[in-house]
């Protein structure tokens, strides 16, 4: 039985096709319509999701009239007709929906390798929940807790974001890198005002803050991004000790977006025996999460190189030419990942002993310069140059670099890198590549950035490496 799952209306809108368990599609919107973060789906991702068969049925993320209710009496925003609808080729399709954060546990269980775990839920909102609690047991996901709007998690990081200028619902994850530059203890009692503590919260952040009284100048925006990132780290902690003690597991499922602050998720090792973020566990992930919530158990989960396929072997020798020539090669190839991040197949990578190639890749990508690279790894070096004993092959977590002198340009501010780590099973070309780039420089690691052109989505299909290639006079090796 194949089933459809879909999300959109919201930021970041994907479809998944799954039969029997197995993931034969995964995709976003945005990568076939080239809008960032596009809310709604449209024909050439339904279209290549068709191609791998039609679905017996649709699975869709969240209870559109539960939210729209909630637009309606406590504000926010999203809703609006999917677009899947007016297809009539899915018109008759049988349907069904799950609650939003079901949805979110259900695509974090169900492709975890636990059959007893915790599963934690925090984002900005769902239809009302907006931090859950569950136990997942065998085939059965329960939900033991719920806390909803106001208290939020994600509103309050959100909020924070537009407060320093930037896109709240998008560029989080900039702010979280601000952090570093920053001074926490300037404003930390200020933010924590307003997000005091689980049974007291008062704001509700959908308008953003609107009572901060004190001129933002540069270093400002700084310290405000340090004292955000503390307080939510501190409430973390907080929630996490008590999901532990309300359910007595010592297996944690991170899902939401929330989950997606790769500086706070290091901190979840010490907390728990083993960890699991399923690499979109914000709402793309969904779409993901409500097929599974159909199928009703877990799926078989082995990469996240689900999307558009360019076809073709990894061209592990190319590669090499133009790392050994130029430093950097920009790589697009195979399946495109689902999720946030360019875990290989439609990459930059670049020679991270190189201290001026920081530089030229963010000149290339036209990003803020303050803004750090991650390192791409051998599973089996990644304890030797960084403090972990754990994986991390979706770039989740930021250890501290133990030889940060070796690799400048992956390694930032507060001595820190968000390490990607990769072992043959994973990406065996990439496993490759990464093996012999380790014979000719002693170095198991290479910088990896997405590739893509500033301002839009990662590139996805041969139009898209033709426009690139034209943008910046500079050829795609595929
Ligand atoms: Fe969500």
């Amino acid at each position: 039985m194949k089933i459809l799952g879909i999300n959109e209306t919201t930021h970041d809108a994907s479809v998944t096709l799954i039969e029997d368990g197995n993931i034969l599609f995964a995709g976003h919107s945005e990568r076939f319509s080239k809008q960032k973060n596009d809310w709604f789906t449209n024909d050439g991702l339904i279209e290549c999701a068709l191609s791998y068969g039609k679905p017996d049925t649709i699975a869709y993320y969240e209870n559109r009239w539960l939210k729209k209710l909630r637009i309606a009496t406590r504000g926010g925003f999203g809703g609006g007709k999917p677009y899947y609808l007016e297809r009539k080729d899915l018109r008759w399709v049988p349907r069904e929906a799950f609650s939003h954060h079901h949805s979110h546990a259900a695509a974090g269980y169900y492709t975890s390798k636990f059959d007893d775990a915790v599963i934690v839920v925090l984002d900005a909102i769902g239809e009302y929940n907006t931090s859950t609690i569950w136990v997942g047991e065998g085939k059965n996901l329960k939900r033991v807790y719920k806390k909803n709007h106001p208290f939020s998690f994600g509103l309050f990081y959100s909020a924070f974001t537009q407060l320093v200028g930037l896109k709240p619902n998008e560029e989080e994850y900039i702010m979280m890198g601000m952090a570093a530059y920053g001074d926490w203890t300037r404003y930390y009692n200020k933010v924590k005002e307003y997000f005091p503590s689980i049974d007291d919260q008062k704001y509700g952040f959908h308008n953003g803050i609107l009572d901060w009284n004190e001129t933002i100048d540069e270093q400002a925006k700084f310290d405000i991004a340090a004292a955000v990132q503390k307080v939510y780290e501190d409430r973390l902690v907080n929630f996490m000790a008590m999901a532990k003690k309300i359910t007595n597991k010592r297996k944690l499922v991170f899902m939401g977006g929330c989950a997606l602050n790769c500086a706070a998720n290091t901190m979840l090792w010490r907390m728990f025996d083993d960890v699991w973020i399923m690499p979109n566990p914000g709402d793309a992930g969904s779409s993901l999460g409500a097929a599974a919530a159909a199928y009703g158990s877990h799926v078989n989960w082995e990469h996240p190189y689900l999307g558009y396929d360019l076809g073709g072997e990894y061209p592990v020798s190319e590669i090499m030419t133009e790392l050994i020539r130029n430093k950097i090669a920009a790589v697009a190839t195979g399946r495109a990942e689902y999720g946030p991040r360019a875990l290989g197949n439609r990459s930059i990578l670049a020679d991270p002993r190189d201290p001026d190639i920081k530089d030229k890749v963010n000149l290339i990508k036209k990003r803020e310069l303050f803004r750090p690279f991650a390192p791409v790894i051998l599973e089996e070096h990644a304890s030797k140059w960084f403090d972990m004993n754990y994986a991390s092959p979706y770039m989740q977590y930021t250890p501290k670099c133990l030889k940060p002198d070796l690799i400048p340009s992956v390694v930032h501010k507060d001595g820190t890198s968000r390490v990607q780590t990769v072992n043959k099973e994973q990406h065996p070309g990439l496993y490759r590549l990464l093996s012999e780039w380790y014979a000719v420089t002693g170095v198991p690691i290479l910088l990896n950035t997405s590739l893509n052109i500033k301002g839009q989505p990662l590139l996805n299909d041969e139009n898209d490496i033709l426009e690139w290639e034209k943008a910046y006079n500079t050829k795609i090796v595929r």
